[in-house]
């Protein structure tokens, strides 16, 4: 990953490509995300990426995928995901099907607290709702990740309640349409 000179540069989303999946288990090992992302216990061989983060794995459980980029250099990842029907325990009592999900991470510890996370849910939340069939986006931080939480809520989310979900406690927050 080249050095981020410049945070001013434009921030985009672009799909996750195959090519993409040995960056993102590096990025997946990094402490900063195995704090946040499963723990110790979900950190990912080169092979549980290769075949669990592939955009048409992803696809049959309608997780859509996303590098972002910082002017041209990759800094993170993000995940959208139709709530209703996610399976395995998740999200059981949702009934509305145009209610989406997010989950991202910036790649780099020197460029957290910058500014970037906020940028890149504002624009993951922009790109979603341009599709009219999505009435609510939500997400699902740990109670105990204050800066993620204060990043959603500076990107428009409100916290709800705290909720079980099969990773354990979260806080369930709302974007509402604008
Ligand atoms: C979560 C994440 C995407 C947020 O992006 P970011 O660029 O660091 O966040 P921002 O700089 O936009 O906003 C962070 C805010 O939290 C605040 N903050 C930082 N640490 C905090 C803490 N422990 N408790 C409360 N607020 C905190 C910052 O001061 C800032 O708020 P402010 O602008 O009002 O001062 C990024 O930190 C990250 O990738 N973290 C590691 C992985 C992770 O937690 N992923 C999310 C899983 S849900």
């Amino acid at each position: 990953m080249l050095p981020v000179t410049d945070l001013h540069q434009a921030l985009t989303l672009r799909p996750l490509r195959e090519a993409d999946l040995p960056m993102l288990h590096d990025w997946l090992n990094r402490p900063h995300l195995v704090q946040w992302w499963g723990g110790e216990a979900a950190r990912p061989s080169l092979a549980q990426v290769l075949a669990e983060y592939a955009p048409a794995a992803l696809a049959q459980d309608r997780v859509t995928p996303y590098i972002a980029l910082l002017g041209n250099t990759p800094i993170g990842y993000a995940q959208s995901y139709v709530a209703l029907g996610s399976g395995g325990g998740w999200w059981e009592d949702e009934t509305d099907p145009g209610v989406r999900g997010i989950d991202q991470s910036l790649a780099d510890p020197a460029l957290l607290g910058q500014g970037l996370g906020t940028r890149l849910v504002r624009t993951l939340v922009a790109q979603l709702f341009a599709d009219p069939a999505v009435t609510r986006i939500q997400t699902d931080p740990s109670p105990d990740n204050g800066r993620a939480i204060r990043c959603y809520e500076k990107a428009g989310f409100r916290a709800v309640r705290v909720v079980e979900t099969p990773d354990g406690p979260a806080l369930y927050m709302l974007c509402e349409r604008p």
